[in-house]
Parts: C-alpha cells; sequence; structure tokens
C-alpha cells in the first residue's frame, strides 16, 4: 500500500485524539482569478459550446451563513473548498479563438491565457504528435484550500474531487453526444513550470475531448505564466507534498480504449446537472430494483483512458425493493444480512447517510498509479450521483471512514478510496 496512504487512515481513535479546530476567518480562497489585463469574457450560455463549459464547473446555488455568503458548484466537493481549478485548449471550436484558457468559475468567464498556432499546442504534453481539433482539458488541485482543513489526508480529496470534475466533464460531454479520454500520462513538471504554479498548484489529469487533424503534427508550445494566487493563504504541507511528487510519473500504464455507453436524454440531463446536490440526509426510503440496476449500469461502463486502473465497488444493500440485504460486488452477494448500521457506523458515524440511504458503496483498490487510481474512484462517484440524480435518487459523497474497519468489513487489504450513499 502507498505509504502516504496507509498514514492518513481515519480509525475510531484518530478522530477523537485529533480534533480539528477551524476559524472560517482564515478558510482560503476558493477561486483563482487572473489579473485584469488578461483578455477574458463571460460565458453566453445560449451559445452551445459555452453552455457545455458552465455545466462543467459553473456556480449554481447560493448559500448564506453568518459568516458570510458561498456559491455551490456542478461539480460537488468534499467540505465545500474546491481545491480544483480547470485549464483548457481549444482548436477548431466554434466561436471560441484557439488559445490556453482558465475557467474563471466566480465570475463565469474564460480567460485567455494563451494564443497557439496550427503548428504549436498543448497536444504534446498530452502525448500526442498531431492536432488536436476540440477540447484538450487540464485538472490542476491548489491544495491548501482543501489541506487547511483536511491535514495530511486532503490529497485524497484533492484527488477526489478532481475525479468528480472529470466525471463533469464526462457528463458535460454528453450534451453534446460526445465522448472524453481521461490522460493522466501528461507532462506534469513541465506543465507545473510553464503555467507558474510554483508548487502550490499542480496539474493531475487531463481531459479530451477531441479529435485528431490528420497530417498536422504538432509541436510542444512554451510558455511562461506568472504565479497567480488561488487560496489568498498558503501553509505548505511536506507530506502531501511528497505523496504527489512520488505519484507524478505514471508506470505499466494499460489503456481502456472501450467508449462507454450512458442512455440520458439530453433535456433531462442537462436539468440534472444544474440541479445537483448533495443530500444531507436520507429518511429511509427505498429504491426499486430497476433503479438500482440502471443506476448500476452507468457506474460500470468503461472509463475510457490512458492509464485505466482497476478500482473495485462494494454494495451495502439496505433497502433495495425485492433484493436481499447484504454485501454485493458486480452482481454478486458476498454475504447476506442488514449491515445498514454497519455501513453508517464505516462512514465516521454518518448514520443519515450510509444507514438510512436505500444503498451505501465502498471502494477500493490495489492498483499502482495513485493519482490515476484515485480520480477514477471520483469519476465513479461522480457517474453515482448523476444515475440518481437523474432518476430522482438522492447521492451524496463520503470522504471520511474508518479505513481498516472498511476493509475488515469486505474482507480485503487494498486502499479504501471513498464511500457514497443513494436513498430518499
Ligand atoms: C470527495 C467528497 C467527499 C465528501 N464527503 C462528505 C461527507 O463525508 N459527508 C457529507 O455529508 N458530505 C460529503 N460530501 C458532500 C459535500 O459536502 C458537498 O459536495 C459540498 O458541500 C457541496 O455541496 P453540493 O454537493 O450540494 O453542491 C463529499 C463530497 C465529495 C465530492
Amino acid at each position: 500500500m502507498f505509504w502516504y496512504h496507509s498514514t492518513t487512515k481515519h480509525s475510531y481513535n484518530s478522530v477523537r485524539t485529533n480534533p480539528n479546530r477551524l476559524s472560517w476567518e482564515d478558510q482560503p480562497s476558493t477561486y483563482k482569478n487572473y489579473p485584469e489585463h488578461y483578455k477574458k469574457r463571460k460565458l453566453d450560455l445560449e451559445k452551445e459550446e459555452e453552455n457545455f463549459l458552465y455545466h462543467i464547473a459553473g456556480l449554481t446555488a447560493k448559500k448564506s451563513y453568518p459568516s458570510g455568503e458561498y456559491y455551490l458548484r456542478i461539480n460537488p466537493s468534499a467540505g465545500a473548498l474546491y481545491p480544483n481549478e480547470l485549464y483548457f485548449q481549444t482548436r477548431g471550436v466554434e466561436g471560441i479563438e484557439d488559445g490556453i484558457y482558465h475557467y474563471e468559475v466566480l465570475s463565469s468567464s474564460l480567460t485567455l491565457l494563451q494564443r497557439i498556432t496550427d503548428d504549436e499546442g498543448l497536444e504534446p504534453y498530452f502525448g500526442y504528435k498531431t492536432a488536436m481539433k476540440g477540447y484538450l482539458f487540464l485538472v490542476s488541485a491548489i491544495y491548501y484550500r482543501s489541506s487547511w482543513k483536511y491535514k495530511n489526508r486532503a490529497f485524497r480529496y484533492c484527488l477526489l474531487d478532481a475525479g468528480h470534475l472529470l466525471g463533469s466533464i464526462e457528463a458535460s460531454a454528453l450534451l453534446k453526444s460526445n465522448v472524453v479520454e481521461m490522460r493522466y500520462d501528461i507532462d506534469r513538471e513541465k506543465l507545473n513550470l510553464m503555467f507558474g504554479f510554483e508548487d502550490r498548484e499542480w496539474m493531475l489529469a487531463g481531459c479530451s475531448m477531441a479529435i485528431p487533424i490528420e497530417d498536422q503534427d504538432v509541436s510542444p508550445i512554451e510558455f511562461s505564466l506568472p504565479y497567480v494566487d488561488g487560496s489568498r493563504t498558503f501553509e505548505p504541507n511536506p507530506l502531501i507534498e511528497q505523496a504527489y511528487h512520488e505519484t507524478m510519473h505514471l508506470e505499466s500504464c494499460k489503456r481502456e480504449v472501450k467508449a462507454p455507453e450512458f442512455t440520458y436524454y439530453t433535456e433531462k440531463l442537462q436539468e440534472t446537472l444544474f440541479k445537483r446536490r448533495s443530500q444531507r440526509g436520507f429518511q429511509e426510503g427505498a429504491i426499486t430494483k430497476g433503479q438500482f440496476n440502471y443506476i448500476m449500469e452507468s457506474v460500470h461502463q468503461p472509463v475510457l483512458s490512458d492509464c485505466d486502473e482497476e478500482v473495485s465497488v462494494y454494495v451495502v444493500i439496505n433497502r433495495v425493493l425485492d433484493m436481499p440485504l447484504g454485501l454485493y460486488k458486480e452482481g454478486e452477494y458476498l454475504k447476506y444480512g442488514d449491515f445498514a448500521r454497519k455501513a453508517g457506523y464505516l462512514s465516521l458515524e454518518q448514520y443519515s447517510l450510509s444507514m438510512q440511504g436505500a444503498v451505501a458503496f465502498f471502494l477500493t483498490s490495489k492498483a499502482k498509479n495513485y493519482q490515476a487510481l484515485y480520480q477514477k474512484a471520483g469519476i465513479i462517484g461522480h457517474r453515482l450521483y448523476v444515475a440518481s440524480l437523474y432518476m430522482g435518487i438522492g447521492c451524496s459523497g463520503i470522504g471520511a471512514y474508518y479505513d481498516d474497519e472498511v476493509n475488515a468489513f469486505v474482507e480485503n487489504d487494498e486502499m479504501v478510496l471513498y464511500a457514497l450513499a443513494i436513498g430518499k
């Protein structure tokens, strides 16, 4: 098991001996805005391409607390800390000048960071030799936004949240009937340098929604952006820095070339993405077996990727009509019984989610490429959100669980990556 993962496990004792006191006034900013002299323009949601971009990471709700107002987004995020930033290259996209952009969440704008030419672009950093028509996305993390609260465990959340953002790209691409491919084997070192991240922000993954332009070779574009602060405050976390740097280079990657198939109606999907929220607690309502099967079909679709790592999905059936209670994996029961209370306890005693929900999930992996496997867990989690909400069923991600006790329950010794619950 990767040392970082072992040293960031939660246990019944650890969460009681390391209480976390936070002052919300010190919360790092969750927005990165490039200075005004960059060329920016607001998204026009009437335009198909810009509507597509908005449905990846746009603001969709406002919450008011005594400490201030907060905005929630299309994509979920552990603790609503939103550590990730989204960048992309466009080439040959209607209505958008060819170039490299930052998606400015706060103002729903695109910031042009760098123009590209026909024979230069980001393609080689993604492993492509020819020019690619369409979008090449990059997902980064400003880890302090999350480590401010979650300390050493935050790298896990940066990766899960990044996976959700990749899942968000996948879901929004379906509005245009497009498939996307995850690209983990990107040149992180070079990209981090060119984007001026200064080790406070890191590239985690690429994602391509583009097709090759035959006979148009491209060379790697060179540029040097200045550092732009995306968290207001910052404290280095040496453990997380080491974990990132040790997992930057991938090894023995296996490609997944089989495309996923989803059966969503565009209009209903768009409404689902726009209205998506995390359910704060379930009322012990049941779901039907048909709904469960529909959701699982979406979850088990392949993820197109240049580094596909195996992630196991364990399912605790609490309330699915016509299905026996028990622990279930890939269509087979591992054990029968009522494990609702157990699932609630394992999710750091969040009983209103994993116990009162219809189904609880635990995702594990023993694969090698930590950044790729963890982000895949986030993508799977995102598919679970989208499919459940599409069916009118609630969903919540659960990043906090008792790692070793989950292992004992599912009877494996893999890394426990994520838990989720769905229900009514
Ligand atoms: C990786 C991840 C872990 C999460 N963990 C929890 C959790 O342990 N408990 C919980 O109530 N919500 C959890 N959530 C839900 C977030 O709190 C929620 O996404 C965030 O507050 C934004 O709200 P929204 O999803 O409704 O937009 C998690 C979400 C993600 C993406």
